[in-house]
């Protein structure tokens, strides 16, 4: 298995190019089975999940041709996709247990094909994770949803009508299969308190180019007119927020001055005033953004995570590396996942001082880290490791790199090129 080798404390300096946002990416793939038509998607990442999701697409009778090529075991940075004839409706969970995002082909494949069959995805290392709200929307447009021998069942028949779908609390997954579903359900359905991270505008946007009535795109009420058919579309993904706000949090940590390509600060609002009251500068650029530390040392600040536009979740675990070295005290709080401080042991292994009670980390920063051999247990955990290791004394191994390359392209590369000793050990 991978292994990437770190030797720390070198400034990064230069421009890192940011790529097409990987949240994004998987749903709007998945939105190519709610038209026979092609759907053609540039500015994919390169990434294994995206593959993962290719395989599953191709077992619902998706064609995926990857910059002109059919087949083939990689995303390209062009995809097109044509459902011509949905030919499977089954989800197997060999395929979903690897990706929870497997489970956004539910909504698009009731909506078009009136039956699906989804595996239910099971726990994650950040939380139980459950897809109740999945579930209750589709029902709430008509779907007959049940759970049996470990699948989700849905079925509508005849199709599926609008309704008022009213989420108790925001998730990003449920609001994406309920809105696929919609776009093509009989009559108006209004989604309140929707998601309104940038992914989900990004998906919402895709399929108005591809004929959806979609009202609301960006707030917390979304409202469908339902038509009876999609067509075909060319959309380009959004640059992927969580991969630059981790990008700005390395700038930050080594002391650095990066120019994240591509960027964009309205995604990004509340980490740049976290970062900024912790001492790093955020400006715009014309190409993106560029990240410098002014001070010696970063500030401890207090931070929670919340649904867009608060604080992401996503980046909760770089911002604890970056507060593990900052002057003072910082409280992180958790609200979104209960398990999701899985970093931490790993980082008190560099000489990180982090106290978890509950849902809150209290991080009391030290003047510097140490080296040392690590691992994680997901994405997000596994670059926090990788951030601490960029300012650490010393020799860092960060093991278990398959997760990070479900979710960073080309990250030794990119860390190189700003002066970073990355390497990744075969
Ligand atoms: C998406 O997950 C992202 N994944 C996650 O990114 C991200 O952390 C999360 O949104 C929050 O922003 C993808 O987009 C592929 P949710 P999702 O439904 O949609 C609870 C990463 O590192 N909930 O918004 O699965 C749930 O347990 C990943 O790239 C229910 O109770 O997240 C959680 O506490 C990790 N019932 C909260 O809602 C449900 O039916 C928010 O989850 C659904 C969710």
């Amino acid at each position: 298995m991978d292994k990437i080798k770190i030797h720390g404390g070198r400034r990064l300096e230069g421009e890192i190019p940011i790529s097409g946002a990987k949240n994004a990416a998987l749903k709007v793939m998945a939105a190519s089975l709610l038209t026979a038509d092609t759907l053609r998607l540039s500015n994919l990442p390169h990434l294994v999940d995206i593959t993962t999701l290719a395989n599953v697409l191709a077992q619902h009778g998706v064609q995926i041709r990857m910059n002109g090529a059919v087949g083939g075991g990689h995303a390209g940075r062009v995809l097109e996709l044509t459902a011509a004839e949905i030919t499977g409706t089954r989800a197997p969970y060999d395929l979903v247990r690897k990706m929870r995002a497997s489970v956004l082909v539910l909504g698009p494949l009731v909506a078009r094909a009136g039956h699906a069959e989804v595996s239910l995805p099971g726990g994650c290392a950040i939380g139980t994770r459950p897809v109740d709200l999945h579930m209750k929307g589709l029902r709430a447009l008509g779907a007959d949803v049940e759970l049996r021998e470990g699948y989700i069942h849905a079925d509508a028949p005849n199709g599926l009508r609008g309704a008022e779908v009213v989420f108790p609390v925001v998730s990003v997954g449920a609001t994406e299969n309920v809105l696929m579903a919609a776009t093509l359900a009989e009559g108006e359905t209004r989604i309140v308190n929707a998601a309104h991270e940038p992914e989900v505008g990004d998906l919402a946007q895709c399929l108005i180019s591809m004929g959806a009535k979609i009202e609301g795109v960006g707030t917390d009420t979304l409202t469908i007119q339902g038509v009876p058919r999609l067509g075909g579309a060319e959309h380009t993904i959004i640059a992927d927020r969580i991969e630059a706000g981790t990008y700005a949090m390395a700038a930050a940590i080594t002391g650095g001055d990066v120019e994240l390509i591509g960027a964009r600060a309205e995604h990004l609002s509340s980490v740049i005033e976290v970062l900024g009251r912790a001492g790093v500068t955020v400006s715009e650029t014309e190409r993106g953004l560029r990240v410098a530390r002014a001070g010696d040392r970063v500030q401890g600040v207090d931070v929670m995570t919340e649904p867009f536009p608060g604080f992401p979740t996503d980046l909760q675990a770089q911002f604890m590396a970056l507060m593990s070295v900052a002057e003072g005290a910082s409280m992180i709080t958790e609200t979104i996942f209960e398990n999701r401080f899985m970093h931490v042991p790993e980082l008190s292994r560099m000489g990180a001082d982090v106290n978890v009670h509950g849902a809150s980390a209290m991080v009391r920063g030290q003047a510097g880290l140490t080296g040392a051999e690590v691992m994680a247990t997901d994405l997000r955990a596994s670059v926090s490791l990788v951030l601490a290791a960029l300012a650490a004394e010393g020799e860092s191994i960060v093991n278990r790199v398959y997760h990070l390359d479900r979710g960073y392209e080309d990250l030794e590369a990119k860390l190189s090129a700003c002066g970073a000793r990355v390497e990744r050990i075969k």
